[in-house]
């Protein structure tokens, strides 16, 4: 076996208890799909028996109609997790220099450390990153996430566009545009080495079809498609992505919902005293040591406990924004537990 495999850590999705539990721990959509994506799933079994049209026209149809891009723009994957990887295969050589400021997403590493390349992960508190690291540096690849994972923020435009003319290729990862007014899918207009990563598994509720999507220049969009999986996409889920564009307005009212909890939520944990991230995502960080994971686990609510994230000293909780009574349920725990602590 590669040594590098050895020491690559496995992904860490966290705990799965069996049973009924709220689950706020993973940033989904916790709400049903509309009844149009139902239905487009339930129809989409009548084809299974067949491959998928492994250039997925009807998909990046759809995806060119929501975002106004064209469909040689965009290129499809297995969630924006495959994109990820792939956009490492087609883009960095061994020892070349990848960026990946810290705290952020720990799947970038992973692929990072699989292509040999080299690692460079400059640390920006609260994930404020500023340019000159990477003019010093001209990294091959510039990995920021916009808003970021764990931090919840955005990065400011014109920082963006420093690092884009710093690096030979920028890839901005949007899995979490949605919930936000400040996304930066227009730089593709203006570098041709920038590459926008979304998902369909936060704003669109579809985490369990593993549908994502790239947007670039034609020719890295080509590269990303060459070397995909043939196929990658199931049917099932490219029926239901291209029907939860179509039920846009569906989505859009749960969004309203899910950031007017969020602000609730955020401003109900500073109440409590809490040190909590102002976030333009699905998900809110706090300060918060293990006990409290362990109580909301008793009390059947798994959020995510954060320790020893590169660039994020302490302990943290990261708690994605649930139904209105899940939310209620999870701030009365730590109610309960900052009484008895
Ligand atoms: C920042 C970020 N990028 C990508 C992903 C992966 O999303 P997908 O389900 O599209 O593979 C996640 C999932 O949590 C994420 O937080």
């Amino acid at each position: 076996m590669r040594g590098v495999v050895k020491i690559i850590n496995p992904y860490d999705a966290g705990v799965f208890p069996e049973g009924d539990v709220i689950l706020l721990s993973s940033n989904e959509n916790p709400y049903e799909p509309s009844e149009e994506v139902k239905k487009a799933y339930l129809e989409s079994l009548q084809k299974i028996n067949r491959y998928p049209d492994t250039s997925y026209p009807a998909l990046k149809k759809a995806i060119s109609e929501y975002l106004n891009v064209e469909t040689e723009n965009i290129a499809v994957g297995c969630g924006s997790s495959e994109l990820i990887s792939r956009a490492f295969d087609v883009l960095v050589e061994e020892l070349d220099k990848v960026a990946i400021p810290m705290p952020s997403y720990s799947l970038y590493l992973t692929y990072a450390m699989l292509r040999n390349s080299s690692l460079l992960l400059p640390i920006f508190k609260n994930y404020a990153l500023s340019s000159d690291f990477f003019e010093d540096e001209k990294p091959k690849l510039s990995i920021i996430c916009s808003p970021n994972n764990p931090t919840g923020n955005v990065v400011d435009r014109k920082i963006v566009e420093r690092i884009a003319e710093s690096s030979e290729y920028i890839l901005i990862d949007e899995a979490y545009a949605e919930f936000t007014k400040k996304n930066l899918l227009d730089l593709i207009h203006e570098f041709e080495n920038v590459i926008i990563l979304r998902s369909f598994s936060k704003f669109f509720g579809l985490a369990g079809m593993r549908v994502g999507y790239a947007i670039a220049r034609k020719e890295i969009v080509e590269a990303l498609e060459k070397v995909r999986l043939p196929f990658a996409i199931p049917t099932p889920s490219v029926a239901t992505a291209i029907s939860a564009i179509r039920s846009l307005d569906y989505y859009i009212q749960l969004r309203e919902k899910i950031i007017e909890e969020r602000e609730r939520v955020f401003s109900e944990l500073k109440k409590l005293g809490f040190e909590v991230y102002p976030s333009e995502t699905n998900f809110l960080l706090f300060k918060a040591k293990k006990a409290v994971f362990e109580k909301f686990l008793e009390n059947k609510i798994v959020v995510r406990y954060l320790n020893g994230l590169i660039g994020l000293e302490g302990e943290f909780i990261r708690a994605t924004i649930g139904k209105k009574e899940e939310n209620d349920k999870l701030l009365r725990i730590l109610e309960s537990s900052i009484a008895s602590a």
